[in-house]
């Protein structure tokens, strides 16, 4: 639970420099109303967690979009805020090559193929997934666009100071951006740049029979194959993408070395479960002020709001537990808080609405004149505050459908500084738990 993985350590420990390429920087850019000045607001999500802290102490690049679309694409990234806590905060806005996209393609790439197909196709919820030729086409464009700007900042690289002999490392993430590695490689080598190009997925890889639904699958197997090396959370989804490269592609491939061969090219496949900054975490619940008042056991639960996570089990779970033991009533509370997510995509406009409606549900047929059993947030809390809830409740519960790997039971875990310390409860499908224990 180092915060870091292979590749990242070998990108710190090495000479060479890193360039990361994600669909998202790790902060989000707003514009204050008041100043009509660009601010940079934390984006919550493990990539950023687990990526960023990477980065930084790598004097790494990251290219990625600013979640806003700019009139003005040259405008000026500003830098974090003095105050700023977030792990994102000493990232500098010159080590920054933002995408800029026309926004209907964008939301097409983002919203139709990323979150409407590839997310829960990869989270095995095929009856949630759509597949759309338009969509498919519209991310075929945004990988392109990632891949000129990736070689942008290869250019930006071999021009500064910072080129030391070693090649760099390009590190693409995640299923936004599962074909631009052919396009980064070729644009490279005309060129002249020389790299090294590695790929992590930081959601589940799914069987065969899941994967091949989708109907560009070979597609999406070359672009991934790409890169020199490829890295999954465990070995299960590295043995899974082998066997799609093998069955799809017809790819020689060796289970036991986990190795795939394409067009010539030995390509690594690695299990590299990634993991939190533990010191900071324990550093942060060391000093975060309290923040729960309350004399009750507070049972916690920190998600994005999203049907991956189990959320609607999690509250009837709750409701069931005072139905059932009604000695909890005034004694516990939940305190759930759900950051908005994709909230442009149906399926998440849905949950909302019925996590809404099933906490008003709850708390109406349970509630006494002096305790609630639900406090809901619908927010994003930063991560010094969440050290303080994670440190002082009684409970976490993380209780995912399906779930890549789970950060938050790590950051859970390295928060339990008290004599005794919460109890932590893990749904079978939470990844995380393989690393926690
Ligand atoms: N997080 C945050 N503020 C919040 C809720 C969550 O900063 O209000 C962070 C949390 O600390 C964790 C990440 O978001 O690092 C969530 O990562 P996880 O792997 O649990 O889930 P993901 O969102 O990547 O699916
Ligand atoms: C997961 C994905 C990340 C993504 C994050 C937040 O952790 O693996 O790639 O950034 O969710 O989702 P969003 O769609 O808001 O970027």
């Amino acid at each position: 639970m180092s915060g870091t993985n292979s590749v990242s350590r070998s990108a710190c420990n090495s000479k060479c420099s890193m360039i990361v390429v994600s669909n998202r920087l790790p902060f989000i850019l707003r514009r204050n109303e008041k100043t009509g000045e660009l601010e940079r607001k934390a984006s919550a999500g493990g990539l950023v967690t687990a990526v960023a802290p990477v980065v930084i102490r790598g004097n790494g690049i990251w290219v990625g979009w600013p979640g806003i679309h700019l009139d003005d694409p040259n405008e000026k990234i500003p830098e974090s805020d003095p105050n700023d806590k977030a792990p994102t905060a000493g990232l500098l806005s010159k080590k920054i090559v933002p995408i800029h996209a026309e926004p209907k393609l964008f939301d097409s790439y983002y919203n139709g193929c990323c979150n409407g197909t590839f997310w829960p196709l990869f989270h095995s919820m095929p009856d949630r997934a759509t597949f759309i030729a338009d969509h498919w086409k519209a991310y075929i464009k945004i990988n392109q666009e990632f891949a000129e700007k990736t070689v942008h900042a290869l250019h930006l690289l071999k021009e500064s100071n910072e080129k030391n002999g070693s090649p760099p490392i390009v590190w693409v993430h995640d299923y936004h951006l599962m074909l631009a590695a052919n396009w980064i490689r070729q644009r490279a080598e005309e060129d002249d740049i020389n790299c090294k190009l590695a790929f992590f997925l930081h959601i589940p890889f799914p069987p065969w029979d899941i994967f091949r639904l989708f109907p560009w699958s070979d597609e999406i197997l070359q672009g991934i194959l790409g890169c020199d090396m490829v890295g999954f959370h465990i070995t299960d989804y590295c043995l899974n993408f082998i066997d799609c490269c093998q069955r799809n592609l017809g790819c020689r491939v060796d289970r036991k070395n986990l190795l795939v061969e394409l067009g010539g090219r030995t390509i690594c496949v690695r299990p590299l479960p990634i993991g939190v900054p533990y010191d900071r975490f324990v550093q942060l619940a060391q000093n975060a002020k309290p923040v729960l008042s309350t004399s009750q056991k507070v049972i916690l639960g920190v998600d994005r709001l999203d049907y991956t996570k189990g959320l609607v089990h999690r509250l009837k779970a709750f409701e069931r537990l005072l139905q059932k033991y009604p000695e909890h009533i005034e004694k516990v509370v939940l305190l759930q808080i759900s950051v908005p997510s994709r909230t442009d995509v149906k399926e998440y406009q849905d949950l909302k609405e019925e996590m809404d409606q099933l906490v008003g549900r709850i708390n109406g047929r349970f509630t006494t004149p002096n305790w609630s059993p639900i406090r809901y947030i619908y927010g994003c809390i930063g991560q010094d505050e969440l050290a303080a809830f994670y440190r002082d409740a009684a409970v976490a519960l993380v209780t995912p459908l399906r779930d890549g790997m789970n950060l938050v039971a790590k950051e859970f875990v390295a928060c339990q500084i008290n004599n005794p310390p919460g109890v932590l409860i893990v749904s079978p499908f939470a990844e995380g738990r393989v690393c926690v224990w």
